[in-house]
């Protein structure tokens, strides 16, 4: 890519799509599309075909699609699966249709199986079952990586896939039940801690390992490998590092500032003992994480609180609005009764 290259990032709102754009940003790439979307229907084959052919992007990363944690693909696996398949299939197809000159096709660690070997290499992909629990949205990512690479052995079309680990920062969907583990976890402990209440309870032991990367790590990483990988093989994006749940919380604890003790229901299945993507690729090409986890962790509790206080603010100007409403305003009334007349 140069830097005048002109680069469109699709989810440019999502977690990842928006630490994209400010890492391009930050990088001196100024031909940028996909911060300001909204109302494009990625899942649409025709508007998805009319914005490539009005935008003409050169390089796109593929940042769509919708995600989240157990509950959420519990509970929608078929919209997230639905979601995945479309925005992957329709990108892909405009990506060729309009000649792109790279695209990189975000899958997720997901997509590999329950039982699979760690850490786990790029070549373990369909080698067993998939977690029951995240199947339909896992054979997405999968179908997209596979899509990619039939467009790569019929047309030559030079598309990447890289499989990012669990991610996570500003900017995180903090919104409960249906958030990953560490925007869930933020937000539960910081009710705990506003409730001053005695403990916090965690599902499970607390022993399992899981590897997370931060998002604008995510984001440098992916804008190399764009730049230095073209290989029809997907590429493992982790930082390489894993950590128990139980340590998770303890960190968390900290940066919170939560006093309560934190305690564990050991009655609730712990899932795989360790998951950890082998990322030895992407370490040959020279990449590291920048940022130390801590401080990625204080980065995006500080996002969750500057959210909370943008709720707040919202609220409290609705609140003022309905008050004013209120009011008697005769001018108004008449106006909409106006309105009402045939
Ligand atoms: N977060 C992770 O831990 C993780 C890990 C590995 C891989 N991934 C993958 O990386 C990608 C980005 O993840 P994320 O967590 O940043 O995503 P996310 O927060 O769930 O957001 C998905 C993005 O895609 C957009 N999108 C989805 N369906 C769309 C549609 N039909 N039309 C237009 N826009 C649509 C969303 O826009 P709206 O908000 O407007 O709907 C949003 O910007 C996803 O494909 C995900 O599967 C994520």
């Amino acid at each position: 890519m140069h830097r005048d290259s002109k680069i469109y990032v699709a989810g440019g709102q999502s977690l990842i799509g928006a630490a994209l754009l400010g890492e391009l940003e930050s990088q001196g790439y100024g031909n940028l599309l996909g911060k300001y979307t909204e109302g494009l229907d990625l899942t649409d084959p025709s508007q998805v075909d009319a914005y490539f052919a009005t935008t003409k992007p050169e390089y796109v990363f593929l940042a769509a699609g919708k995600s989240g944690g157990i509950e959420a693909n519990r509970k929608y696996p078929a919209d997230l699966m639905r979601d995945n398949l479309l925005t992957g299939c329709h990108i892909l197809h405009s990506a060729f249709q309009h000649r792109v000159k790279k695209l990189l096709y975000l899958a997720s660690s997901c997509s590999y199986p329950k039982h699979c070997p760690q850490p786990m290499k790029e070549e373990y992909l369909l080698t067993g079952l998939l977690e029951p629990t995240n199947e339909a949205y896992a054979l997405a990512k999968i179908a997209g990586i596979k899509l990619c690479q039939a467009y790569r052995r019929q047309y030559g079309a030079p598309f990447l896939c890289g499989i990012p680990g669990n991610t996570f920062g500003p900017g995180d969907d903090f919104s409960g039940d249906d958030s990953h583990v560490i925007p869930g976890l933020i937000r539960r402990m910081h009710e705990a801690k506003q409730k001053k209440a005695p403990s916090f309870l965690i599902w499970g032991t607390g022993a399992p390992r899981r590897e997370f990367i931060f998002s604008r790590d995510l984001a440098e990483a992916c804008i190399l490998v764009m730049n230095e990988y073209d290989e029809a093989e997907p590429i493992n994006l982790g930082m390489g590092s894993d950590i128990s749940i139980a340590e998770l919380a303890m960190l968390l604890k900290e940066i919170i500032g939560f006093r309560g003790e934190i305690s564990f229901d050991s009655s609730r299945p712990d899932g795989m003992p360790v998951k950890i993507l082998d990322s030895g690729k992407l370490r040959n090409l020279n990449w590291k994480p920048r940022t130390s986890f801590r401080k990625a962790l204080e980065e995006t509790y500080q996002s969750f609180l500057r959210s909370e206080e943008k709720q707040d603010r919202g609220a409290r100007t609705e609140i003022k609005l309905l008050t004013a409403d209120r009011r008697p305003r005769p001018a108004e009334g008449r106006a909409r009764t106006g309105d009402r007349r045939p």
